[in-house]
């Protein structure tokens, strides 16, 4: 059973493409990562998936809803956190999750339990009495996702909802998050974090520039990608080497700084073969050499940095 089905949803503003033919399957009860880089297309698609905003093109279907014919029905059933705050400055922290109960029509008893068992869940117990004037970005955030929860849905959409959080209450909301969808709540989440993604979801896809390149279970994408290994060499005075290496076969070659020199290869044992070849052969003395995985950080990098050029090579 799929939650979400999309296909060739395009959104364009004037000239500009900014969600291009995209398709998109969302299993029920799963945590579905929506992953890309700022200006990917993001915050788009979760507008088209929400109804905000119609498609230029495209089809979608939401919880068995036709969501371009019939989005009324389709808001009725999801819960969605946009990027942008919102909160009403005067409000305390409680009477935001309680008016928030309200204008979804949830009863009172109800109300009075969700706000007490949601200002526990994110920490915002002790400060239940402030104005959101009065509190930090990253409680506000807080409050805007935590009220989210006041209401009753079969499907969430959360844009970045960690930024601004430290690091204990991101892991708070991700483990929150989990629970919900333990109890059979699927959850649409988009992050520029891939490690974020790597923890919760299920299903992960990548999209850079309206376009998805690639979506698999994080497991697949770490061994399609994750097979490639970092080789450092950090010189113990400046000096330009790269073009030593620039014979070297398969390896993508960086210079962090004018000591520092990074080798990125999935043939990492016959390249770093080459590479100590190289160095003892011209009599370059090394402070230190290290051979590590690639990060995934490193992986999704890579990953949009090639799409870019197979783009850009295409004439685009
Ligand atoms: N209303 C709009 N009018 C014109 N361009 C827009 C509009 N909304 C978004 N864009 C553009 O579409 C692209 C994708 O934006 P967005 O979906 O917000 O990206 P993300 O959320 O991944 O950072 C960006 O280049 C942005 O400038
Ligand atoms: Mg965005």
């Amino acid at each position: 059973m799929y939650s979400i089905e999309v296909n060739s949803l395009s959104k364009s503003y004037g000239n500009f493409i900014a969600v291009d033919g995209i398709d998109l399957k969302v299993e029920s009860g799963k945590i579905f990562g929506f992953l890309g880089p700022n200006g990917a297309g993001k915050t788009t698609t979760i507008k088209l998936l929400t109804t905000l905003i119609p498609p230029s093109s495209g089809k979608m279907n939401i919880l068995g809803i036709d969501g371009v014919k019939s989005p009324l029905e389709v808001r009725k059933r999801i819960g969605v956190v946009l990027q942008q705050p919102s909160y009403e400055p005067t409000l305390s922290v409680e009477k935001s999750l309680e008016k928030y109960g309200m204008m979804w029509n949830v009863d009172a008893k109800t109300r009075k339990v969700r706000v007490e068992e949601l200002l526990v869940a994110f920490d915002l117990a002790d400060i239940r009495k402030k104005k959101n004037d009065d509190l930090s970005i990253g409680q506000r955030r807080r409050v805007q996702v935590s009220r989210e929860f006041m209401h009753d849905m079969d499907l969430l959409f959360l844009d970045e909802p960690t930024v601004g959080l430290d690091p204990s209450a991101r892991r708070g909301l991700l483990d929150y998050i989990k629970s919900r969808v333990r109890d059979g709540l699927t959850v649409f989440f988009t992050t520029h974090i891939l490690e974020e993604a790597e923890y919760l979801c299920d299903k992960i896809a990548i999209i850079n520039r309206g376009k998805i390149i690639a979506v698999d279970t994080p497991e697949v994408l770490k061994s399609k990608f994750g097979r490639k290994k970092t080789i450092k060499i950090h010189l113990d005075k400046r000096q330009d080497i790269s073009s030593l290496f620039g014979a070297i076969p398969g390896c993508i070659i960086e210079h962090d700084s004018d000591t520092v020199v990074t080798i990125h290869s999935d043939q990492s044992e016959k390249v770093l073969q080459n590479v100590l070849q190289i160095l003892a052969s011209n009599g370059i003395s090394v402070e230190d050499l290290s051979v590590v995985p690639t990060s995934l950080e490193e992986i999704f990098l890579s990953v949009v940095k090639n799409s870019n050029e197979s783009n850009n090579s295409s004439g685009k």
